[in-house]
């Protein structure tokens, strides 16, 4: 167990590569399931929410291993030798993007209720009420919700909101299902347009990702994908162009979909950040002060609720109030307590949240609650005076490739060290407190 230190003061200068998406490369090794082919992914990170995902798919009797040029192979030639244990599937939300694809192919999927970060209830009422609509029957016995079909029918699908998981999982069991489905209400995020293109890859019919509305045409069976490119990750990259800035840095990131940043970059340009945007980079710098600015969270392309912790962050030492509004996740703002004891100046409410721009953060020790937040501890260790001690580092490596040795890279004075005696203490207790 160990802690990150960040030694603040040093504004970030250099560039960085991104590495492929988190949430994609989930979704999309769920979907690889349903391959009856060689499947062979590139741009996947190595990061542990991964690992743990390639355990789970493992755990199935799917070969799968890395090759030493990076990509991930997986082949998944016949039904599961057994479902994914509890102890894997608690480590991660998005295990829950397994039951789509096995009961779609399989005829049978069972799936211990994820668990993942804690940063709100996260129900799942919309990925059953798909499955449902699509002819599953779901049944839920001790924590584990079993579904049950024996060939899926298309049908037509409402979603009350846009959930991401819920858009995906409808979308891959409906590639297998007899007849045409319709997603209304669809999430548009750039992950599920990714999701789609692996599936079309696997030669399913899929319309539309990207719009509120995806049609998809079912087929008997899915092939294989000789080779497979993983969209950059957006998060990460947002994350380090929230870092750039709030050093007074200037940094160029590549392998980047600028498009796919449109929310959070116009928001930096309101803040009064220059950011210049190429074919595949993306250049941020920050000189003179900051003005404060509003954010609303929203469903893809609005403000992404994943930047909204690293952008408090930011905001902290910005004079003048901003206001935050987090429509997606309840739980996003427990991370405004560690901000505090960095000096932030932070009033939240339900799901408002007022920054006062205070001159300067001081170091402290923090722990991170969830993994975006564990992100805005970086980015406000980064322009803190002295040394901020981040605990729980567990988040971060969930979701973030090589962290340290980007920073470093762009000049970051940061680095590991073993907790101690009683830092050990209290992340029992932290343990304790989390969703899992
Ligand atoms: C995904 C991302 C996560 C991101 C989120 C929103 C992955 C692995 N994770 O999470 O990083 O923050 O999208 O962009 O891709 N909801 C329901 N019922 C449901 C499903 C969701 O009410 O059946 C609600 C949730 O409680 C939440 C909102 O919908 O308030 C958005 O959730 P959703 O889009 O499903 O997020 P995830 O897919 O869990």
């Amino acid at each position: 167990m160990d802690k990150l230190v960040v030694a603040g003061g040093t504004s970030l200068q250099g560039r960085v590569a991104i590495s492929g998406a988190k949430n994609a490369s989930l979704a999309i090794l769920c979907a690889a399931v349903m391959a009856t082919e060689l499947v062979t992914l590139e741009n996947v990170p190595d990061i542990r929410d991964v690992q743990v995902m390639v355990e789970i798919i493992r755990s199935l009797g799917a070969q799968i291993h890395r090759t030493p040029g990076g990509s991930l192979r997986i082949l998944m030639t016949g039904p599961p030798e057994e479902m994914p244990p509890y102890h894997l599937a608690k480590q991660l939300r998005a295990s829950n993007l397994l039951l789509g694809p096995l009961v779609a192919r399989f005829g049978r999927a069972e799936i211990p209720l994820p668990g993942g970060c804690n940063i709100g209830l996260r129900p799942m009422d919309l990925h059953f009420k798909g499955l449902i609509a699509l002819g599953a029957q779901l049944s839920l016995e001790r924590g584990t919700v079993i579904a049950r079909a024996t060939r899926l029918e298309g049908n037509r699908v409402y979603l009350d909101f846009p959930s991401v998981g819920a858009t995906e999982n409808i979308m891959m069991a409906a590639c297998l299902a007899r007849g045409q489905t319709v997603i209304e209400n669809a999430a548009r995020e750039p992950e599920v347009v990714d999701l789609a293109n692996f599936l079309n890859c696997l030669g399913a019919r899929v319309r539309g990702a990207g719009t509120d509305v995806i049609k998809i045409e079912g087929v008997d069976s899915l092939g294989g994908c000789l080779r497979y490119a993983v969209i950059p990750d957006r998060i990460e990259a947002g994350t380090f162009m929230v870092a750039a800035a709030a050093t007074r840095g200037d940094v160029v990131l590549e392998n980047v979909i600028p498009r796919h940043l449109e929310p959070l970059i116009a928001k930096l340009r309101e803040a009064g950040v220059e950011v210049e945007e190429e074919e595949d980079r993306v250049r941020v710098r920050a000189t003179g002060p900051l003005n404060p600015i509003d954010i609303k969270t929203m469903p893809y392309p609005g403000f992404p609720t994943d930047m909204q912790s690293q952008m408090m962050a930011l905001l902290s030492t910005v004079p003048g109030t901003s206001v935050i509004v987090e429509n997606i996740f309840e739980n996003r703002f427990k991370v405004a307590d560690e901000l505090k004891r960095m000096g932030a100046r932070i009033k939240v409410e339900g799901r408002l949240a007022v920054v006062e721009g205070v001159e300067r953060l001081q170091g402290a020790c923090v722990r991170a609650t969830d993994l975006r937040a564990g992100a805005a501890l970086v980015v406000a260790g980064l322009m803190a005076e002295g040394e901020t001690h981040i605990g729980n580092t567990i988040y971060i490596d969930r979701g973030y490739f090589n962290l340290e040795r980007k920073l470093k890279m762009l000049g970051a004075r940061v680095w590991r060290t073993p907790l101690e005696s009683d830092e050990l203490v209290g992340k029992e207790s932290a343990k304790k407190s989390a969703s899992f």
